[in-house]
């Protein structure tokens, strides 16, 4: 058991990095209602009705605090060292937060007109799946640009409420559960749809040792996690296709995807866990985090329902009632549990005999 001074430490060190932070992009949330109700305003635009809250913000908050409570515990509980979330020093954290800003109208005018197509180029029709070629959430360069990789994690955390990291680490006690008391340089996990690479990040503070490869379809979020990524070893990134992973049969520990899921079209879901069963060993795991399904939380399902309305996310209806248990079994995973996480959901196969 640790010393009572060491554990009142990690809290306050814990609650000094997390704070903070959630008062930050808490705050980006508020800005953007009252810039929302500014803009129409001058639009003069009537406001919209009142709507009766779906949930209320106390309840909202207690999940929250139910959530960081479980990722300190897990902290304290020795599954992973103390999280270091670098979102960056200030100058950093204030480029982000323009170029956040300075998105919305545009966001807010393709909402208003439904387009969502401005990514589907003649030049880059063919260079990727149609599904992909779209402004997911309505955002400027859809997952093609520069500016929109150094975007994301802020909105992200905003529509989260800075929570977004917080839900990615609880894919690590289930990353724990298989990979204790091994050697982490024998071993290997592959995080399909890596993006800015935020997950690879805690993997590594976790297992500086493990060889990790991210997978992701976008040239310009790997450029963005391959310099977030550059103070550890063992660290591959490459550009491809979920659809056929660059590794052999039965090659991987543990394959992880953390919010691709609902991004994806269902027949390509399907071919994408399929691709996951193959190249896991025999006794490797599969770890899925996203959003929670209808019925996982009742309470949430208004909320769930209500989000693809306001950000673009095409494939998000079907993914509510996706049955991933029955995927995973016609591509040879077992169904091991699912784990709740506020609005995420961490479900655990493995690949068993
Ligand atoms: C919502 S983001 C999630 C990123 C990251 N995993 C995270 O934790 O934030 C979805 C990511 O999946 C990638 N993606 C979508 N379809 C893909 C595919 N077929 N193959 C590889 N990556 C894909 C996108 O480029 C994007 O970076």
């Amino acid at each position: 058991m640790s010393h009572p001074l060491l554990s009142l430490a990690t809290r306050l060190s814990y609650g000094a990095r997390q704070l903070p932070r959630i008062a930050w992009y808490v705050g980006h949330g508020y800005a953007v209602q009252q810039l929302a109700k500014e803009a129409r305003r001058r639009a003069g635009e009537a406001p919209p009705a009142p709507r009766k809250p779906v949930l209320s913000d106390r309840r909202l908050y207690a999940d929250m605090a139910e959530l960081f409570g479980r990722d300190l515990g897990n902290v304290e509980a020795g599954l992973y060292p103390l999280p270091a979330d670098h979102d960056g020093a200030w100058p950093t954290l204030l480029h982000r937060s323009r170029l956040f800003f300075s998105d919305l109208p545009d966001v807010y005018r393709r909402r208003q007109s439904g387009r969502h197509d401005e990514v589907l180029t003649e030049d880059m029709r063919g260079r990727r799946p149609d599904y992909y070629l779209q402004n997911f959430h309505f955002q400027s360069g859809g997952w093609l640009t520069d500016e929109s990789a150094s975007r994301y994690d802020t909105q992200v955390e905003v529509l989260f409420k800075g929570t977004g990291n917080a839900m990615r680490r609880q894919a690590l006690p289930e990353l724990h559960e298989i990979f204790a008391g091994k050697d982490q340089r024998r071993l290997s996990l592959i995080d399909i749809g890596c993006g800015t690479g935020r997950f690879l990040d805690f993997v590594k503070q976790a297992w500086p040792r493990l060889p990790v490869l991210g997978l992701d379809l976008s040239e310009a979020y790997l450029r963005h996690a391959r310099k977030h990524l550059r103070r550890w070893s063992w660290v591959r990134l490459a550009v491809g296709n979920a659809e056929s992973i660059p590794a052999p049969d039965n090659s991987q520990d543990a394959v992880t995807s953390i919010f691709t899921m609902h991004e994806l079209p269902p027949e390509v879901r399907r071919k994408v866990i399929a691709e996951c069963a193959r190249v896991l060993k025999l006794g490797g795991r599969l770890i899925l985090i996203d959003s929670l399904q209808r019925g996982d939380a009742p309470d949430y399902d208004a909320i769930l329902e209500r989000f693809p309305t306001n950000y673009h996310e095409p494939y998000y209806a079907s993914y509510l009632d996706e049955d991933f248990t029955a995927i995973a079994r016609e591509a040879g995973l077992t169904h091991v549990r699912d784990v709740t996480a506020f609005v995420s959901k961490v479900m655990v196969f493995d690949k068993t005999a």
